[in-house]
């Protein structure tokens, strides 16, 4: 796996850092209330696992799957729910918990959807944003690192389901898609 790794974008030292200050200003924000992180899945269930275990309030988490990929690294623009939650979000505090926001399409999606079911509050959380990629916007309460147009795998993201048990995460070797396209 790390033959196809170019460069170690965030280390596993870096990445505990940056997710602690994430779930310190969780913390601070929703003081005195049981927030719902939903992670979507699969790309973020490393950073919500890790997340939640630095948050200090009681949770709830709740997974959702959406899915705009095939096996290639462009989004296709057209979302299908996967996985829903069955919980009633009515009156509650969700925090929508994502690996990475590309181009906007998984989360303009998701975020109508839920805020449809009468919640109280919805924010989202991203680990990565590539701004630089945006079709849709989004409003991003929680970011961890903006990040150029680079294709980056590994703490939970993945190359056609590949590298998501990487510790860090690190920039894919072009040739490795660029050779599955022939
Ligand atoms: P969006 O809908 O284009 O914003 O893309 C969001 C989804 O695309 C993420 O949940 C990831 O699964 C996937 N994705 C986007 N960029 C990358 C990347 O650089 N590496 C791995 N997955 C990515
Ligand atoms: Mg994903």
């Amino acid at each position: 796996m790390i033959q196809d790794i170019e460069k170690i974008l965030f280390s596993t030292e870096e990445l505990d850092a940056c997710v602690s200050r994430i779930a310190g200003q969780i913390d601070k924000d929703y003081a005195g209330k049981t927030p719902i992180m939903i992670g979507i899945l699969q790309g973020s269930f490393v950073f919500l696992a890790d997340l939640v275990r630095k948050m200090e309030l009681p949770i709830q988490v709740e997974f959702m799957s959406a899915s705009s990929y095939g096996s290639g690294t462009e989004s296709t623009g057209s979302v299908n729910i996967r996985l829903d939650s069955s919980v009633d979000l009515k009156g509650k505090d969700v925090i929508l918990v994502e690996d990475i926001l590309d181009s906007g399409n998984t989360l303009s999606r998701l975020v109508p959807l839920l805020k449809d079911r009468q919640v109280n509050s919805l924010e989202v959380c991203v680990l990565l944003d590539k701004p630089s990629r945006r079709v849709r916007e989004v409003e991003v309460a929680y970011r961890g690192y903006s990040i150029p147009d680079a294709f980056v795998v590994g703490y939970g993201l993945d190359y056609d389901q590949k590298y998501r048990n990487l510790p860090y995460i690190g920039i894919l070797k072009p040739e490795v898609y660029e050779n599955d396209l022939d």
